[in-house]
């Protein structure tokens, strides 16, 4: 009879282990190697963690191959489409969809908490204009810390709670903040009359006073088609699996730290290029090809194994067909281009390279699709939103995610502090 178990053996000693093998709801099995180091007196060898599961979860999955993303088991297909931001978050962290009523209640609360201490506001005075808004963003998170010392020892449900509608309520405005310092721009406070997702534009964009510019039409407003596209990319970005920010945001909950300040050191993680800094990337990229004459030269450069070039937007650790998330932006690119006037040489230079990536063996063969931060600057940059704060964006949308893995690493009763090791090659 088949066994649903692993035979390890070390063929120096001829010992042989055996360990149980997991199932999931879906998706792939995973070997319980937990008692392998008392077992053999080895530890298991795996830089950059591409054969490890490091925990359960209920939150997202991901099926790399089928190019399959859900959220509580609903697919990110459904909730773009027919949902909006506010829903998904509920989602996240209740496991379920929002009544009505529930929204309602979600919705107020979040505009409820959108304000910052006045104290916090001053911090921004201490940062320098030309520092990058993700740098400003995480520092500012850290000193949200000290303003809710109390969620050190939560155990309640409504703690948890209270503490992730928060952060998730906080983030646009301390992004909006941190743009408008670099500006050296009044601050715009939040509107409690507006949605999450038309406040944050407002913040961004909008004069003192909340108003907007005065155009040859009168008062131009922000428009739905644009609040609706940034809603998307907030959904699509709202949480993403054990991706290196959250594992950092795990690592940093499995020592008993603040949750802000885990959410702080997710900030930081998320800020490289090859993580969430790549969406920023991708539209300098853009401008630094410079037109579509010129895309050939770059996709030579991407191939070429002594050049350190890469082509950013493209590839990604899990997704080895399609990213769903890219393929949902992609279409909403396609119907918002007259909308939005799309038509840019950004745009000429982004289909020319996708147009030859696509055909290319290179890429074919090593799996190489454009990913979600490929479609994001372009509709970003219609939206007047600068480069620089293309990854904050990110951020805002992920908050939700972070926190709610937060959330269940604190509930799983056997999560323990993250504590690797090593193969010492030292002398
Ligand atoms: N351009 C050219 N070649 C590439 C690229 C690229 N963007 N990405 C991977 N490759 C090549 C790489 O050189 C290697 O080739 P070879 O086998 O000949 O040495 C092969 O493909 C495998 O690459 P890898 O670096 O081992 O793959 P990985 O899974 O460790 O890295 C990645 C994934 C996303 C870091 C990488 O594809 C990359 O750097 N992409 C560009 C940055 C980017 O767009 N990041 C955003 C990811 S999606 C948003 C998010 O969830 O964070």
């Amino acid at each position: 009879m088949k066994k649903n178990t692993m035979t390890l053996t070390n063929n120096m000693t001829g010992d042989s282990y055996e360990y149980k093998i997991l199932e999931g709801t879906r998706g792939s099995c995973v070997v319980d190697i937990r008692t392998f180091f008392a077992d053999s007196g080895m530890f298991t060898y795996d830089p950059g963690f591409t054969a490890t599961a490091a925990c359960e979860s209920t939150v997202t999955f991901i099926d790399g191959g089928k190019g399959e993303l859900r959220y509580r088991g609903i697919a990110i297909e459904e909730l773009a489409n027919n949902h909006t931001y506010l829903e998904t978050c509920f989602l996240l962290l209740n496991s379920r969809l929002p009544s009505e009523e529930e929204l309602y209640k979600f919705d107020l609360e979040i505009r409820h908490r959108a304000f910052l201490h006045e104290g916090l506001r001053h911090l921004f005075n201490a940062f320098p204009d030309n520092a990058h808004p993700m740098a400003t963003l995480s520092a500012a998170v850290t000193a949200l810390s000290t303003f809710y010392n109390d969620h050190l020892d939560m155990t309640h449900e409504e703690e948890f709670l209270e503490m992730a509608h928060r952060i998730i309520s906080k983030m646009p405005t301390i992004a909006a903040f941190a743009y408008r310092h670099s500006l050296g721009i009044p601050f715009i406070q939040p509107d409690i009359d507006l949605g999450f997702t038309k406040n944050f534009l407002t913040m961004m964009r909008a004069y003192p006073g909340g108003k907007m510019h005065l155009c040859a039409n009168g008062h131009e407003d922000i428009k739905d088609v644009e609040v609706r596209a940034l809603d998307t990319i907030f959904t699509l970005h709202a949480d993403h699996e054990q991706n290196a920010s959250t594992t950092v945001v795990r690592g940093v909950a499995s020592t008993g730290a603040h949750p802000y300040v885990a959410i702080s050191s997710g900030i930081s993680a998320l800020w490289g290029r090859a993580h969430g800094g790549a969406n920023e990337s991708v539209i300098a990229q853009l401008e630094y090809i410079g037109s579509v004459e010129n895309v050939e030269a770059f996709i030579k450069r991407a191939k070429d194994p002594d050049d350190d070039f890469r082509l950013m937007g493209f590839g990604h650790r899990v997704y080895k067909n399609f990213d769903p998330r890219a393929k949902i932006l992609k279409n909403l690119q396609d119907e918002l281009r007259e909308e939005l006037n799309l038509d840019t040489e950004l745009m000429a230079i982004a289909r020319k390279i996708e147009e030859i990536a696509l055909s290319d063996d290179y890429f074919i063969s090593r799996n190489l699709y454009p990913n979600i931060d490929f479609y994001t600057g372009i509709i970003l940059t219609a939206l007047q939103i600068p480069k620089s704060m293309f990854t904050p964006i990110f951020v805002i949308g992920r908050t939700v995610g972070w926190i709610t893995q937060w959330i269940e690493f604190k509930k799983d009763k056997t999560s323990k502090i993250a504590r690797p090791r090593q193969l010492y090659i030292g002398e």
